[in-house]
C-alpha cells in the first residue's frame, strides 16, 4: 500500500465522473457485471469454468473481494474506499497477479489482465473504482417470505387458519444464509410456506425462542399451531425439493 496515492486521490473525488459509464466503456468487455455468488462458486469450484466461461472476475466478485481483502472491512468506509481506489488504480495500470485479491481457485481460470496504461485517465480510474466499491447486487425482494414476530404470527395464523413456521438462524450460520438465498427465496417455496404457515425468523444470537422451545443446531424449523403447540421439528438446511416435501408433511400433521 503506497501512502502517497491517498493524498493524490483525495482531490480527485471532486470530479463527478460517472463510474458506471467508465466501466461500460473500459472494463465491461472482460468483466461481466453480475452473476449470483452460488452460480459463481458452482462454475469455478465444481465445473472448471465450463458453465459460464468467464474471462475475468465479475463486478460483484470484485466488489466483494476488494472490500474483504483491502484495508479494514469493519473500519471507516471512506478510508477503505480510498485504499481500494489506490489498489484498483495500481492494478489496472500494472496488473500483478501476486497482488490479486481474488481466490486462487478462481484466478487460475484467467489470463493476466492487460495493462490499461495510456488508455484510461486518473479521473476515470477514480470514478470506476468508487463505483465498483459501492456496487451492490440486485436484491430479490419481490415475492420474498415476509417474516413477522411471534406474537403477530399467532394472531395472523389464527385469523387465517394457518400454522406458524419458525426458522432458527444466527449470523454465523453459513447453511442458514445459503438456504435463505436459495431454497427460502424460491417462489414455489415462498408460495408453499405462505399458503399454510406464517413465517417467523428468530436470530438466536439476539433473542430467545418463544414457547420454551430449544434448539441444538441452526437452521432448525419448528412448526406450531396458531395457539403455539409444537407439532413438528426439522433441523438442518434443505434443498428446494426436500423442503417442499417437509412443508407438505407439516401441513398434513397440523
Ligand atoms: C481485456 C480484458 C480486461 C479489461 C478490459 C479489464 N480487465 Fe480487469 N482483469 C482482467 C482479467 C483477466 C483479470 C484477472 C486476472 C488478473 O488479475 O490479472 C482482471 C483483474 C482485475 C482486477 C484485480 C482482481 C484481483 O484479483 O485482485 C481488478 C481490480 C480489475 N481487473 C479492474 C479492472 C477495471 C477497473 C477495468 C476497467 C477500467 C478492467 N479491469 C478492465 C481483464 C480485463
Amino acid at each position: 500500500m503506497k501512502r502517497w496515492w491517498l493524498s493524490l486521490l483525495l482531490p480527485l473525488t471532486l470530479f463527478a465522473l460517472d463510474g458506471r459509464s467508465v466501466y461500460e466503456k473500459k472494463c465491461a468487455g472482460c468483466h461481466k457485471l453480475y452473476v449470483p455468488a452460488e452460480e459463481l462458486m458452482a462454475n469455478f469450484l465444481e465445473h472448471n469454468n465450463t458453465l459460464l466461461h468467464l474471462e475475468a472476475p465479475t463486478v460483484n466478485q470484485l466488489a466483494y473481494r476488494l472490500k474483504q481483502q483491502i484495508g479494514d472491512p469493519k473500519g471507516d468506509k471512506d478510508v477503505q474506499l480510498m485504499e481500494v481506489a489506490a489498489f484498483v488504480h495500481e492494478y489496472v495500470l500494472a496488473p500483478d497477479r501476486q497482488k490479486s485479491v481474488c481466490m486462487p481457485e478462481v484466478m487460475v481460470h484467467f489470463e493476466t489482465m492487460p495493462s490499461l496504461k495510456g488508455k484510461i485517465t486518473d479521473e476515470e480510474l477514480e470514478a470506476v473504482a468508487e463505483w465498483i466499491y459501492w456496487y451492490t447486487p440486485p436484491q430479490k425482494v419481490a415475492g420474498a417470505l415476509r417474516f413477522v414476530d411471534f406474537e403477530a404470527a399467532k394472531k395472523e395464523a389464527k385469523a387465517t387458519g394457518r400454522g406458524i413456521m419458525i426458522e432458527v438462524t444466527s449470523p454465523t450460520c453459513h447453511y442458514c444464509k445459503k438456504m435463505e438465498r436459495t431454497t427460502l427465496a424460491d417462489p414455489e417455496v415462498v408460495a408453499a410456506v405462505t399458503h399454510s404457515f406464517v413465517p417467523v425468523r428468530v436470530d438466536v444470537s439476539k433473542e430467545r425462542l418463544p414457547e420454551g422451545l430449544s434448539w441444538s443446531l441452526t437452521p432448525t424449523f419448528f412448526f406450531l399451531t396458531a395457539d403455539g403447540r409444537l407439532f413438528k421439528t426439522v433441523p438442518g438446511a434443505w434443498v428446494k425439493e426436500d423442503f417442499l416435501q417437509i412443508l407438505h408433511e407439516a401441513k398434513g400433521a397440523m
